[in-house]
């Protein structure tokens, strides 16, 4: 995500790139027969309801326009030949035996999707591709999910599986959480799938039911800005949250014996046991008690086009985020701080899992050019911390869910 790149490649330049990769890796391979199929799946940003969705919550992310694009074909053989053009890096499979061991790693997520179609009984055959990927890593922006979600839709293309959006999304998740062995939630598949221009997504993790609502108009942008910092901890920390989210159920459910997730437990009730409930889990429960609440007020106010509100309630979250799940962390806090600093900047907060990436924040159009022309500095400049690479920001756009391109 560099600064130049602030408007992405076009699609179509980087599609060019695949197809002549392809055409050179795989062009007199035996399944010349067989036609040729472009995908292409997105990252996303979480406007709010941060770590709400493993609880049964609500969730309102976007998908964004930096995405996973892959280009592939069956082949009439067990074999998976894949060659990633951003590591110019090649891998190879036998559709039979997902490998969780695989190497290079970036193969794994395709070799999860795999094995995770097979436990639903599809049967996919051999296939060769070439991938590349401008969703950056390790920013909290859902590169993983955009690849798990790029192979699935590859697959169904390529072999015509019978899958609804949803249930890609969620069979995604199961790669993520079962094979690659990393316990998230379903948000990031589910937006990358089901995503929709110019929309976010309110998500009930519960019931998977859902509806797009429109981003009201162009006055108002949505910037990611990106630490740059290393979420080294975020895997660990994720799973004490989660079990101290679990504990906090098991203790509640003494008095309220129909909680069964902490989306259950109402405002009411939290006052009533908040009390007995120990530290940390009051602090976690707290925050995703009043973080779901933060969601469905976010939609009621983007829906009157009241942004004030919005970035208002993003605030919060963040707040709430730093003080009581406490997965924020001094680059978080600082990039927030520097972006509520420029006048015309309505909200801001960190976005996904936590511990570093990045942060999403409303800016008003008059006030992104001078957000872009001073908040990176200026954390440059105070960023005490090691940073990984170039700390950055773009201005995203809200974009569809994965796609196949014509
Ligand atoms: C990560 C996970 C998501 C979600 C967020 C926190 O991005 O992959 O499922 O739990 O953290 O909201």
């Amino acid at each position: 995500m560099s600064q130049a790149e602030t408007n992405p490649p076009v699609r179509h330049e980087r599609l060019t790139c695949l197809y002549e990769e392809f055409h050179r890796r795989f062009g007199d391979a035996p399944a010349a027969d067989f036609p040729i199929r472009a995908v292409r799946a997105p990252g996303r940003v979480n406007l709010i309801g941060e770590h709400t969705d493993y609880n049964g919550g609500f969730v309102l992310p976007a998908a964004i326009d930096r995405e996973v694009i892959m280009v592939g074909r069956r082949r009439p053989d067990h074999e998976v030949r894949l060659y990633s053009l951003d590591y110019q890096e090649e891998a190879a499979g036998d559709v039979r035996t997902p490998d969780r061991t695989a190497h290079p790693t970036w193969s794994r997520y395709v070799h999860g999707v795999v094995w995770a179609l097979q436990q639903r009984g599809f049967k996919p055959g051999g296939f060769e591709a070439v991938l590349t990927g401008n969703v950056p890593q390790g920013a909290g922006l859902s590169s993983s999910a955009a690849l798990e979600v790029a192979t699935a839709m590859l697959l169904q293309t390529l072999f015509d599986l019978p899958l609804s959006g949803p249930e890609m999304a969620a069979l995604c998740q199961e790669a993520e959480n079962r094979f690659v062995g990393v316990n998230c939630g379903i948000m990031d598949q589910f937006i990358s799938r089901m995503g929709r221009q110019g929309t976010a997504l309110l998500l009930d993790c519960r019931s998977l039911e859902y509806r797009w609502v429109p981003l009201p108009d162009e006055r108002v942008r949505i910037v990611i800005a990106n630490t740059a910092v290393v979420r080294g901890l975020v895997a660990s920390a994720y799973n004490v949250r989660r079990a101290e989210c679990e504990e906090g159920v098991r203790l509640i459910r003494q008095w309220e014996p129909t909680v069964s997730q902490l989306r259950d437990v109402t405002p009411e009730m939290l006052e009533k046991y908040a009390s007995h409930l120990p530290e940390p889990v009051r602090r976690r429960v707290t925050h995703v008690v009043a973080e779901n609440q933060r969601v469905l007020e976010t939609v009621a106010a983007l829906e009157e086009g009241d942004w004030q509100r919005c970035g208002e309630l993003l605030v919060a979250s963040h707040a709430s985020l730093r003080d009581l799940y406490e997965v924020s962390s001094p680059a978080l806090d600082l990039m927030v701080e520097l972006a509520l600093s420029v006048p015309g900047v309505l909200g801001s907060r960190m976005t996904g899992a936590g511990f570093g990436g990045c942060t999403v924040s409303l800016v008003r159009e008059e006030a992104v050019e001078q957000f872009l022309a001073t908040v990176i500095p200026e954390y440059r400049r105070r960023a005490t911390w090691q940073l990984a690479g170039e700390p950055e920001a773009y201005v995203c756009r809200a974009a569809d869910g994965a796609t196949v391109i014509s």
